[in-house]
């Protein structure tokens, strides 16, 4: 898969993503990751990429014809016009199922913008999506592209090796990934949960389900409301929440 991430901070973008798993995948060529320097396509003799805003305000927006080019650069490379992503913070907020689908696109555009904005006009023209990564605003988009990508990429296959884990994870289904352990048996007076211990692989996996149900209930019970529950489960969870009345708990 291919992202071109469309900044004026290329080596903030290309630094954050060039380690770990994401680095090893470009390396590996499950990934190919470009940052597009917006500067490099300044007709300006500075190399001037922004100007105040007509009508007056705060600060300083970023010219539509840089923007324009930078992209042009994309789209005549690659031959098509890739989905091109804004991210803002008025756009959709971005989730696991964005990224899931979002890693079936054969190549994706990301724009960052910087200062206040970016000019209308360039963004009529060239943007499919408006995302943000969540509700709050950070200086720029470099950081937020950099999210999106490492949560679509690790969606790609081949990126994280292990196929499963992928899917097995936080969020799949609506419910939280469940608590997990390792060596030592005994740490600071804390035991592993002795069913781990008894390989007994359905069991595990029948108290890693519970485990995870309890978890999203405790920590995100917006998300428990949409999960994806059994019958059996949906009668053990309300067994459990009927035990606790009686124990006292609210
Ligand atoms: N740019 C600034 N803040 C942002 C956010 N929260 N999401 C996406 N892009 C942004």
């Amino acid at each position: 898969m291919n992202f071109y991430i469309l900044t004026l901070f290329p080596e903030m973008v290309m630094n954050g993503l060039n380690t770990s798993i994401i680095g090893r995948a470009m390396e590996a060529g499950f990934l190919h990751i470009e940052a597009v320097n917006i500067r490099d396509y300044s007709t300006n003799k500075h190399y001037k990429v922004d100007d105040y805003p007509y009508g007056g305000g705060a600060g300083m927006l970023m010219q539509a014809q840089p923007v324009y080019d930078a992209w042009k650069s994309v789209v005549e490379r690659t031959g098509k016009k890739p989905r091109c992503i804004y991210v803002t913070p008025q756009g959709k907020t971005f989730s696991q199922k964005d990224a899931r689908s979002l890693a079936e696109e054969e190549d994706i555009i990301l724009l960052c913008g910087h200062y206040e904005g970016i000019d209308e006009r360039v963004l009529e023209e060239i943007v499919t999506d408006y995302m943000s990564i969540g509700d709050y605003v950070l200086t720029g988009g470099e950081l937020p592209a950099m999210v999106m990508v490492d949560a679509i990429a690790r969606m790609v296959p081949g990126v994280l090796g292990n196929e499963s884990s992928g899917s097995a994870e936080s969020f799949e289904g609506s419910l939280l990934e469940y608590p997990q352990y390792s060596r030592p048996e005994e740490w600071n007076g804390k035991k592993v949960p002795s069913i781990l211990l008894s390989g007994h692989h359905k069991n595990i996996e029948a108290w890693r389900r519970q485990q995870s149900i309890l978890l999203t209930r405790e920590r995100r019970p917006d998300l428990l409301a949409r999960a994806e529950l059994t019958p059996s489960e949906q009668e053990w969870l309300a067994e459990y929440e009927k035990s606790l009345d009686f124990s006292g708990e609210l």
